[in-house]
């Protein structure tokens, strides 16, 4: 999606993808990728995602790239976090103790911001890109992972001709065929979730998965 889709959202606060609680998939799921806890965790396209919070409860240093300055902003203010802020280049790095976000393009993000990570977590970042423009995502997030770095990934899938995403529908053969060149993979878990979601069951979309991947970077 162009920048301005997701700034009109924020702008408009349409911001349906955000959870009001932790994602029950991230707690069922990331202790088990035995990521070290004081380890730097890497949030692509974080929003204002209380994930966040939980893993820095879980003591790890995250480091969080956001597009809007408003969905920074917001996040720092909701969880009462002090924050400073300098500018970088095209980017603006926001830093409390321990999560810091660069308010920015993903794909403008230097390599060497990210190399001593030690896990990843997209949820709602992959499934944001239309077809045409995933795959640019995908490369970009291989650059930005370091080799042997271990993440989880949550996807939805639904018949894509059903509704008009964002989300996008992103199915386990389209994962295996573009991503396995980058990482290993491993499904955790796939569940239909379509019943606690509304704007689905409205638009009659038959089915709708969630799904946990293990990746680590080949
Ligand atoms: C579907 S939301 C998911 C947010 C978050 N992961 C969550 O679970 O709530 C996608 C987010 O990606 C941000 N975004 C879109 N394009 C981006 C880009 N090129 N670089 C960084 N962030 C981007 C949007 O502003 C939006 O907040």
């Amino acid at each position: 999606m162009e920048p301005n889709f997701w700034h009109d959202k924020w702008h408009q606060q349409l911001i349906g993808f955000h959870q009001s609680q932790v994602n029950q998939l991230l707690l069922t799921h990331w202790q088990q990728l035995d990521i070290p806890s004081q380890g730097q965790v890497f949030v692509p396209l974080c929003g204002k995602s209380l994930d966040m919070c939980y893993l820095a409860e879980l003591g790890h240093n995250v480091l969080g790239c956001e597009l809007n300055l408003s969905a920074v902003e917001q996040f720092y203010a909701e969880n009462q976090l002090t924050v400073t802020s300098q500018t970088l280049a095209e980017h603006k790095l926001f830093n409390c103790e321990q999560i810091q976000i660069w308010q920015g393009d993903i794909f403008t993000l230097a390599a060497q911001t990210t190399q001593n990570i030690s896990g990843f977590y997209d949820r709602a970042a992959l499934i944001a890109w239309p077809e045409s423009l995933r795959l640019g995502y995908v490369k970009q997030l291989a650059t930005l992972i370091p080799k042997g770095c271990t993440g989880l990934l949550v996807t939805l899938d639904y018949p894509q001709e059903t509704l008009q995403g964002p989300p996008f529908a992103v199915s386990p053969t389209w994962i295996e065929v573009h991503m396995s060149e980058y990482f290993e993979i491993r499904l955790l878990a796939c569940h239909d979730v379509l019943e606690d979601n509304p704007r689905f069951v409205k638009k009659a979309v038959p089915w709708l998965n969630e799904a946990a991947y293990q990746l680590k970077r080949k």
